[in-house]
């Protein structure tokens, strides 16, 4: 139960105002003169003090931190009966929470104390929030309290010392690539390199010699032997991303790979040993897809050893503050801001949003509120209009301009059609950089940067 002091020359104010903090479930106690308040704020136990600011007392910053450095934490709202407007900017400049002057109605002193307790809440909610971002809650630099995401942690901290090979599901942004990372890191290959190749960007022949290393003379354009990811893996981790949309040809190689684990460059007869381990991801149904044909059964066998499938993030609501407070931290962090929590209002808006784009929407929404947000706390209108609407993703251009629902700032907005024009030409030219650079106009290093920044490297 909050406590209340009331620091007030008149008899009449303070037991009026007391009794009337206690109907409302408040506990009030009442002294009349300041140096009895600031001795009994000593004690430590008085959530809020509403103090009359003395007729004589000029300092009112001296005023309120007197009363706040006895009680670290309290706060203050001040009343006066001959206070201007200047005098109610003072207080508020000087660390009081809020300002009533005299006479004040019970809804006015209502308003006052729900605002102000509402901080002291949120605060403390927030400091626990910070304390439960301990180590239990994080495998490398994941976040998760969730129960499928524990035991998913559980299972990785299983197997990290071994070579097995780990198959990882679920859709875009739950966390894959993380997750690969610190597979890595919890195994003794974590010195030794992590290669990341995105299978599904480029078509099979290059994938190919991306891979496995190309001899000289392979073909047009191989004017010297070259490394492949694998050899460039060797005795650490490959992390090959993508993998449900390979081609059946590199399907058949990489099974020999996984079965052998032992490569051989394109253009080249010799076999290399290689001791690496893999990490696979996809975010479509493999098991449908074999169904449907378009991947090897027998692969998927050889890679569903440790299938560990990631839950997408509206299935975890239970995360979103925590997620959100990690976030709000990194990115504090990163530009210096000193934003301490969300309201009540934003972290409902968050929770409720079902998060199509799973924690990478997550973090892009709190990292533009933390560019927005101009005070110390993220309120909902640091937030995109339109949390519920559709991901950028899935907006095309013919919805984008036919629909009025999708009200984002037009930077933001003209990124969807803009990333789905770059996917459609790379698809376009299977995944040839210079041309499908020459059909947009762009150079290459702009293209580049943003399949980077769309995420379609
Ligand atoms: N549990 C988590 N804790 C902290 N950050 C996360 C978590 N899951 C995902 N992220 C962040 O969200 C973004 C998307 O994650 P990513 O691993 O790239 O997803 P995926 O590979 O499944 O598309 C990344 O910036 C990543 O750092
Ligand atoms: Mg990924």
């Amino acid at each position: 139960m909050p406590r209340i002091l009331i620091i007030d020359s008149d008899p009449q104010t303070t037991s009026w105002l007391s009794g009337a903090l206690e109907e409302f479930g408040f506990e009030a106690e009442t002294l009349s003169d300041r140096a009895a308040g600031a001795t009994r704020l000593t004690r430590g136990d008085i959530d809020l003090v509403i103090a009359e600011l003395p007729t004589t007392e000029q300092d009112t910053r001296g005023f309120v931190q007197g009363l706040r450095s006895n009680n670290a934490g309290t706060r203050v709202i001040l009343s006066s009966a001959f206070g201007t407007v200047e005098d109610a900017v003072e207080a508020m400049r000087s660390g009081a929470s809020d300002y009533l002057s005299k006479p004040f109605s019970w809804e006015q002193v209502q308003i006052a104390v729900e605002r102000c307790l509402e901080r002291v809440q949120l605060e403390s909610e927030n400091k626990a929030l910070k304390a439960a971002l301990d180590d239990r809650l994080r495998f490398s630099n994941l976040v998760a309290n969730n129960a499928k995401m524990q035991a998913i942690f559980k299972t990785v901290n299983a197997v990290a010392a071994t070579r097995t090979t780990v198959l990882l599901t679920g859709e875009s942004g739950t966390g894959k690539t993380l997750l690969a990372r610190a597979i890595h890191s919890a195994s003794q290959r974590r010195d030794e390199p992590f290669i990341e190749v995105n299978c599904g960007a480029l078509p099979e022949s290059l994938l190919e010699s991306e891979l496995f290393g190309h001899a000289k003379g392979a073909f047009t354009g191989a004017v010297r032997d070259r490394e492949g990811k694998f050899a460039a893996a060797d005795k650490g981790t490959i992390f090959l991303d993508e993998i449900g949309t390979s081609s059946p040809g590199f399907q058949v190689k990489l099974l020999r790979v996984l079965q052998d684990r032992i490569i051989t460059r394109v253009g080249d007869s010799k076999n290399i040993e290689i001791d690496v381990r893999v990490i696979l991801a996809t975010n479509i149904d493999l098991q449908k897809a074999v169904e449907e044909g378009s991947f090897r059964e027998d692969l998927f066998y050889r890679i569903n050893v440790v299938p560990l499938e990631m839950p997408p993030l509206r299935d975890r609501t239970g995360d979103i503050g925590l997620l959100a407070e990690h976030f709000l931290r990194r990115f504090c962090d990163e530009t210096g801001k000193q934003i301490h929590s969300f309201t009540q209002a934003a972290m409902h808006s968050l929770m409720a949003c079902p998060w199509p784009g799973n924690v990478r929407q997550l973090e892009n929404v709190v990292e533009r509120a933390v560019v927005l947000c101009e005070g110390d706390t993220i309120d909902s209108e640091d937030l995109p209009t339109d949390l519920r609407g559709p991901l950028p993703h899935e907006i095309t251009p013919e919805s984008l301009v036919a629909g009025d629902s999708h009200l984002l700032p037009l930077k933001q907005a003209l990124e969807a059609p803009e990333k789905l024009l770059i996917e459609r030409a790379l698809q376009h030219h299977g995944g040839n950089r210079q041309a499908t650079a020459s059909t947009l106009g762009i150079n290459r290093s702009t293209l580049f940067n943003k399949m980077r920044k769309f995420d379609l490297l």
